[in-house]
């Protein structure tokens, strides 16, 4: 499929899956892959100190807009923004818009919006997707990436609108609601990319969500993105002591034990990440995109830019309707 295509699909897209499986690297991966294919891109990010501003290279986002990497460059990259998203920010700046400045200043003060969040459940998720949809339809960038809160949250994050449009009948929160909820079940406009490590629990847990997700929002699915899979390797059957006198070595003292529990180790991890990514695509028939495991301590812009390509070989591999 072509990349750029696949990135126009819909103007929005949310990263979501459980907690610590990569959503904010995936999120700004796929940033730098659609900048790569000329879609300016603006990354919202909603709970704080993610790192994802690191991976650019760059200070933690704040809720002014910034630029994380200007556009240019050789292959004319667009230019990828970022920014934060917090309820309160977005409350304040609701009632600003809507003529209620001295309001809002006393509700800062007063710690009333978690008065407020705690008599209404949902609220504060339907301020900071109402503050989306207000940036999707201002088409404040070409793509919009929502790094979601970690998966148990992203599915009460995104319920909220139909939960709220229930309990509220009628007034500016209902309109909210509703509006929130044309956005999110209108494929054209949104899609769920949802992200796993090829692991037992991640997979179960992803499937689960998808499903969720599905039936009781209505969103759209995109592919789904197995991050942090391990790289085939050759050689991992061969004698340690025959490939060492290959590359005319010598081994010493327990060197070749080590590297046979080495390669027993990657054998075994390969194995179960095989059975993992196989038992998702059976019981979820979604696309995959793989990202591979990357062996740095920190990743940083080299490590992003690779991940960036990687995703787009990956996208030019999916079979679509456009390919
Ligand atoms: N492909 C990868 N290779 C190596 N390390 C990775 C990879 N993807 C993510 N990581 C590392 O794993 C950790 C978790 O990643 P990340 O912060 O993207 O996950 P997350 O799902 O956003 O987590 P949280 O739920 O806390 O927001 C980070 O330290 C990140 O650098
Ligand atoms: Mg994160």
């Amino acid at each position: 499929m072509d990349p750029a295509q696949f990135f126009a699909a819909s103007r929005l897209v949310i990263v979501a899956g459980k907690g610590g499986v990569g959503k904010t690297t995936v999120t700004a991966a796929l940033a730098r892959a659609a900048a790569l294919t000329g879609l300016s891109t603006l990354i919202v990010e909603v709970e704080g100190k993610s790192g994802l501003a690191l991976l650019f290279g760059r200070e933690p986002l704040t809720y002014e807009e910034i630029t994380l990497s200007p556009g240019g460059g050789p292959e004319g990259a667009a230019d990828i923004r970022g920014r934060t998203l917090t309820p309160d920010d977005a409350l304040l700046e609701y009632l600003r818009d809507h003529g209620m400045s001295r309001i809002s200043r006393r509700l800062a003060s007063s710690g009333a919006l978690d008065i407020v969040s705690t008599a209404v459940p949902g609220i504060k998720d339907i301020l900071i997707l109402g503050k989306v949809k207000q940036l999707e339809r201002a088409k404040a960038a070409d793509l919009i990436l929502l790094d979601a809160p970690a998966a148990g949250h992203a599915i009460t994050f995104l319920l909220a609108a139909r939960a709220l449009l229930d309990a509220v009948r009628v007034g500016p929160i209902n309109t909210q609601a509703r509006e929130v909820l044309d956005l999110l079940t209108n494929a054209d406009r949104c899609q769920v990319v949802l992200v796993t490590l090829p692991e037992e629990t991640p997979v179960n847990e992803l499937v689960d969500t998808a499903y969720h997700l599905e039936d009781r929002v209505g969103v759209s699915l995109g592919p789904v993105v197995v991050n942090g899979s391990y790289a085939a390797t050759d050689g991992l059957d061969a004698d340690p002591a025959e490939a060492a006198s290959v590359a005319a070595t010598t081994l010493r003292d327990g060197e070749r034990e080590s590297l046979a529990a080495a390669a027993d180790f990657r054998r075994h991890r390969m194995a179960l990440q095989h059975e993992q990514i196989e038992r998702l695509a059976t019981q979820l028939p979604l696309p995959q995109l793989h990202l591979p495991f990357l062996f740095n301590a920190d990743l940083g812009p080299p490590e992003l830019e690779a991940l960036a390509r990687e995703l787009l070989d990956a996208i030019a591999n999916l079979e679509g309707a456009h390919s």
